[in-house]
Parts: structure tokens; C-alpha cells; sequence
């Protein structure tokens, strides 16, 4: 097969993000360190692709368990143990192909990982365009898995219709702002859960929720009451913890939770757990709650994104970002996501040749 490659010729070197040392509570920066490697010549069926962004993602703390042999519970995504480079989803242009399917420069979704080139299998990569108006990276976001998983919750788990109060926590982070917005385009009422006042204001001017509450204000708990005079009939629930113990307080009567993700324990680790004080209010109140997870619903991966262009393009739903440059600063990115910093999809811009 003929290779097509661009000006990069020859010998490829990467610098990559390794995880030095797997972290035992709080990730620091110290848990990082940055190697440099020559890459292989793509073989049949693979390609090298130049990193443009990365995706920052709270689950990679999660898997941060230093078993890099068993699964960890996240639906075949395996632990990241001392010395391995950093996985994640990967917005890239294609270098070198020796596939068919792909070409020197063409726009790939990939999992090229923490570092400037990868070797990617064609067949793990989605070729990806430019959309009027967004950056590339919108397909890390409300075009990628945070949109969709935001969609699945919304649309495919909670069924939200007009009638519906909906609570949406980590209400200011990725999948949460775009879930709320779903929510809020299918006419329900919709309140948010947020650290801090800032995000809290965000959530009401910028992005159309009906009100938004401080999970980290002493009066939590007044004020979700406040907001939810008619109690919630769904939780879109992101956290976990403390946050969900006090939205299951103010569920009605045959609710509906769709369980998303439980980020309040990734930095303590897995295994650690929470005592819900209203957990007896699933009986009682007779709720559902029902987890759900993106990869095991690619089926309805389609549908959703569907919608998620559609409301982008109409403005129904608004975006936004937090971008760190340079590959160097990715372990601040990550350290910074954890502790609440910056709203939106976080990412880390490692090439900005195709900036628009
Ligand atoms: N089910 C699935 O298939 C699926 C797929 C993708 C993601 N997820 C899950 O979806 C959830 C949201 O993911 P995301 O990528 O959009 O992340 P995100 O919400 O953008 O995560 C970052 C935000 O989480 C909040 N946070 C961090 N620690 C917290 C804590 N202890 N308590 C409350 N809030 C905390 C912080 O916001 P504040 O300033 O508001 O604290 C931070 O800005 C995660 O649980 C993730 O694992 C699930």
C-alpha cells in the first residue's frame, strides 16, 4: 500500500505525559512526568496523527488505581499504573496514513493519549470536520462524549418532558451544562449545582437555568429547598456524595434519577464509601434510579449528536471552554479540573497550527 504523508518526514519523536507515581488521595503535578520517544513508522492498517487537543477528564483520576493489569470497573477501561503514558481522547490531524480510510490531513477523534504524535489503529479513529463557527475541539465536547453522555441522561434515561424539575449537579462542568440545557430546550424547570457563586450566576445568566445552588455555601441546603419549591421530579447526577443525599431529600413521588457519574469520590479512591442518609427514600418515594454508560449505548450515539448540532447551530444550547496550553501544562489542566477550577469542557491545546 502507498503511504501518504505530509512535510513530516523521517524520524518522528513524542514527547509524552507519563504518570510517575499513582497518587493515594489528592493528585498533585508532582504525580507527572514528561518523557521523550521515537515513534515506530506506522505499520498496515495504523496511522501517525499530530495531537491538536486533548480531552482533561475527571475519570482519569479515577483510574489512576496502579493496576494496569484487571479491569476497574470502567467498562473495560483499565487502571493507569506508575510509568504509564497518559490515555485520553484526542482530537488530531492525520500525518502519516497507511490505511484507506484516512489521509495526510484529515481531522481525526481518536485516543492518541498525552503526548504531540501517536501511533493510532485506523480502525479506533473517527474522521471528524470543522464546524461553521467552533473550534475543533467541539468535538471533545458538546459534539464528543460529554454532549452525549448529557444527551443519554436527559433524553434516553430521565425521558425529561416540560412537566419536570430537573437538578442537574457539576451543573458548570462539561456533560452538566449541556444536560441542563437539554433539559431546559424540553421546557422543564431546571436548577443547577454548583461550587461557588460565580458558576452559580453563570449557570442563570448565560445558560438559561431557572436557578442554581452553592453546594459549597453553608446554607446548601436552604437554599436548594429555595429553588425546588415543588420538590425534583429528576436528577441528572454527576457527584455524588453529599450533593445527591441532599437532591434525593427533595425528590416527589415516583422520580427519576439517572445516574451519570460519582466524581465526589475519585480523589479518595474507589471503594470509599458514602453513607446516604436518604437512600430509604428510593422505597419510599418509590424512585428509579438507573446508571448508564456511553459505551455500552453507542446505538444512540448517533441520535444525540444529531440534536446536539442542531441546538448548537440554532444557539439552543451554548458552550464553553477551559484551555490550557501546552502539552507540559496538562497535569496542571487535570489538577485544576479536580479542584473545581474554570467551567466547561477543559482541555489542553497542544498544537495550534489549525487554530481558526
Ligand atoms: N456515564 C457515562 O457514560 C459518563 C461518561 C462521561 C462522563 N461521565 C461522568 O460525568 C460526570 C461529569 O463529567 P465531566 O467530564 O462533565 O466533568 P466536570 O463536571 O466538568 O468535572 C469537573 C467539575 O466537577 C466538579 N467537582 C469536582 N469535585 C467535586 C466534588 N467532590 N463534589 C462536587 N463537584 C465536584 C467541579 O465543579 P464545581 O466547581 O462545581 O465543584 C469541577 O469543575 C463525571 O462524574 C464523569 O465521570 C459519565
Amino acid at each position: 500500500m502507498q503511504t501518504q504523508q505530509t512535510a513530516l518526514n523521517g524520524t518522528v519523536s513524542t514527547r509524552r505525559m507519563l504518570l510517575d507515581r499513582a497518587p493515594d488521595g489528592d493528585l498533585t503535578t508532582g504525580h507527572f512526568r514528561m518523557s521523550t520517544d521515537v515513534l515506530a513508522q506506522p505499520a498496515d492498517g495504523e496511522v501517525l496523527t499530530r495531537t491538536l487537543y486533548l480531552s482533561v477528564d475527571p475519570v482519569m483520576r479515577k483510574i489512576m488505581t496502579n493496576r494496569t493489569s484487571e479491569p476497574n470497573g470502567l467498562n473495560g477501561v483499565f487502571g493507569l499504573g506508575a510509568g504509564d503514558p497518559m490515555r485520553g481522547r484526542t482530537v488530531g490531524v492525520v500525518e502519516v496514513s497507511n490505511d484507506p480510510k484516512f489521509s495526510a490531513g484529515d481531522f481525526v477523534l481518536g485516543w492518541g493519549g498525552w503526548q504531540d504524535f501517536a501511533i493510532e489503529k485506523a480502525s479506533a479513529l473517527v474522521a471528524v470536520a470543522p464546524v461553521a463557527g467552533q473550534p475543533l475541539s467541539v468535538h471533545l465536547g458538546p459534539l464528543g462524549r460529554p454532549g452525549i453522555t448529557a444527551w443519554l441522561g436527559i433524553v434516553l434515561t430521565a425521558k425529561v418532558e416540560a412537566s419536570d424539575t430537573v437538578l442537574v449537579s457539576s451543573a458548570a462542568g462539561a456533560v452538566g451544562s449541556v444536560a441542563g440545557q437539554l433539559a431546559k430546550s424540553r421546557g422543564a424547570r431546571v436548577v443547577g449545582i454548583a461550587g461557588g457563586a460565580e458558576k452559580c450566576e453563570w449557570l442563570v445568566s448565560t445558560l438559561g437555568f431557572d436557578a442554581a445552588v452553592d453546594y459549597k455555601s453553608a446554607d446548601f441546603l436552604q437554599q436548594l429547598e429555595e429553588a425546588t419549591p415543588d420538590g425534583v421530579s429528576v436528577i441528572h447526577e454527576n457527584v455524588g456524595g453529599a450533593v445527591l443525599d441532599a437532591g434525593l431529600g427533595r425528590m416527589s413521588a415516583e422520580g427519576r434519577i439517572a445516574l451519570c457519574g460519582l466524581l465526589d469520590g475519585y480523589q479518595a479512591g474507589i471503594g470509599e464509601a458514602f453513607a446516604y442518609k436518604n437512600f430509604g427514600l428510593l422505597l419510599d418515594r418509590g424512585l428509579t434510579l438507573t446508571g448508564f454508560r456511553i459505551d455500552e449505548l453507542t446505538g444512540h450515539h448517533q441520535q444525540a449528536l444529531v440534536e446536539l448540532r442542531g441546538s448548537l447551530e440554532s444557539g439552543s444550547i451554548v458552550t464553553t471552554e477551559t484551555v490550557t496550553e501546552g502539552l507540559e501544562n496538562a497535569p496542571d489542566a487535570l489538577v485544576g479540573l479536580l479542584a473545581g477550577k474554570g467551567s466547561g469542557k477543559h482541555l489542553v491545546k497542544v498544537d495550534d497550527s489549525f487554530d481558526r
